[in-house]
């Protein structure tokens, strides 16, 4: 798939603004605070609706305004679609697919798949459960709309679960309903563990092969699902556990607490790999994500590099760079030395500053 153009109106640090991207690499370069990674967040907003950086619609609109539009053109295989968002300083954000606003934000997910890399996802393996269970779940979402309910559903029932645990000291009458919510959690609890269990066999699948590239046949990677509760034993651990949860106050069973090991060579390496070891095995789960759209949707998704290569060594530029042949790109980064000393393609350049955004160098790619 490609991105054609996109137009923002007051969106964060930009007022108007309008472009046509290329088909190959498209690259923004300028000074720190200027508006690069705004880009790439409104591009990541058509995806899922979400903002990788706030939950709040209004810290997305420009200062003093009300409201902030943004329009994606986008082509692939078989159709074309436009996707709007509108963000609303004090009300929920409307999105249109093709001018036909939708209900529901799965109806958004998979018409735009992108890949985004940051330098927080190079320490995303040295980081708390918490942001692994993000990365599945952001992965998982894009892949699979049958996810997105389950997992909503997981969510509402742990947050009316989680409330009645909070409460119930004080409503002792409330009691019996816990069983009920007990049975919603284990349902859809069983859902979102199966996807996650299969999501990591397919992630597997391609993992082992990107990786040892990477590490010039050295390393054997391998992901492993580390599931707070098996399926089969979710009804007896939840029984098991209600004192426990009673007196905490909260939930302590199911995949809210669910965690993915990276083993190098059998060894985990959330705990003993190097720093260069955990940041190649995240770049190997960015490369792995590429294949996985490609197998799923038959497209390649989009590649958004924010500020990355400053952070890769000359060999890991190279592998990138191998894989974004075939991915319409677009990468942000304060200078062009890191680019220019790997022979990265640069299809269209574009120079930003203040909000401002210049097209330095325009090059048909065919
Ligand atoms: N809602 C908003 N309204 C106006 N300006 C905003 C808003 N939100 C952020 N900004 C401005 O956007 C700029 C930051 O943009 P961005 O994060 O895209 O920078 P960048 O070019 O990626 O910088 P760096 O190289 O440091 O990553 C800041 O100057 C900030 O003040
Ligand atoms: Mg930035």
């Amino acid at each position: 798939m490609i991105i054609k153009r996109i137009e923002l109106s007051n969106f964060r640090n930009y007022k108007e603004l309008s472009l046509d991207f290329d088909k190959g690499t498209n690259i923004f370069y300028g000074d720190n605070a200027q508006g690069k990674t705004n880009i790439l967040e409104s591009i990541r907003l058509c995806s899922n609706a979400k903002s990788h950086r706030t939950n709040k619609d209004r810290e997305l609109i420009l200062f003093g305004e009300e409201e902030a539009h943004i329009k994606l053109f986008l082509e692939k295989k078989f159709s074309d679609y436009r996707i709007d968002v509108h963000l609303k300083s004090n009300r929920p954000k409307g999105i249109a697919v093709n001018g036909m606003p939708i209900r529901k934000i799965s109806e958004l997910l998979g018409i735009l798949n992108v890949v985004f890399f940051s330098p927080e996802d190079l320490s995303l393996i040295k980081r708390g459960p918490s942001e692994r269970r993000r990365f599945l779940d952001f992965e998982l979402c894009q892949l699979n709309p049958l996810y997105t309910s389950s997992l909503a559903s997981y969510h509402k029932a742990l947050n009316q679960k989680n409330h009645l645990l909070k409460e119930v000291a004080f409503h002792p009458e409330w009691m019996d309903t816990l069983d009920s919510w007990d049975e919603q959690l284990e349902r859809y609890a069983k859902d979102v563990i199966l996807h996650r269990k299969n999501f990591l066999e397919s992630l597997n699948e391609v993992i082992l092969e990107i990786h040892k590239n990477l590490t010039s046949g050295k390393e054997q990677l391998e992901v492993l699902y580390e599931p707070n509760v098996l399926s089969s034993e979710i009804h007896t651990k939840l029984k098991s556990f209600r004192e426990r949860e009673l007196k905490q106050r909260i939930s302590l069973v199911g995949p809210h607490r669910d965690d993915i090991c990276f083993l190098i060579n059998g060894m985990d390496i959330r705990k003993f790999g190097s720093q260069g070891q955990q940041r190649t095995a995240a770049l190997s789960l960015k490369l792995a994500e590429i294949v996985l759209i490609k197998k799923q949707s038959d497209e390649y998704p989009i590649l958004l590099l924010d500020d990355v290569m400053s952070e890769l060594d000359s060999h890991r530029q190279l592998q990138l760079l191998n894989h974004v042949a075939h991915v319409q790109t677009m990468l942000t980064c304060t200078g062009l030395d890191d680019l220019e000393s790997c022979n990265f393609p640069i299809n269209k350049l574009f120079y930003v500053n203040s909000g401002e955004v210049i097209c330095k160098k325009e090059q048909t790619s065919v």
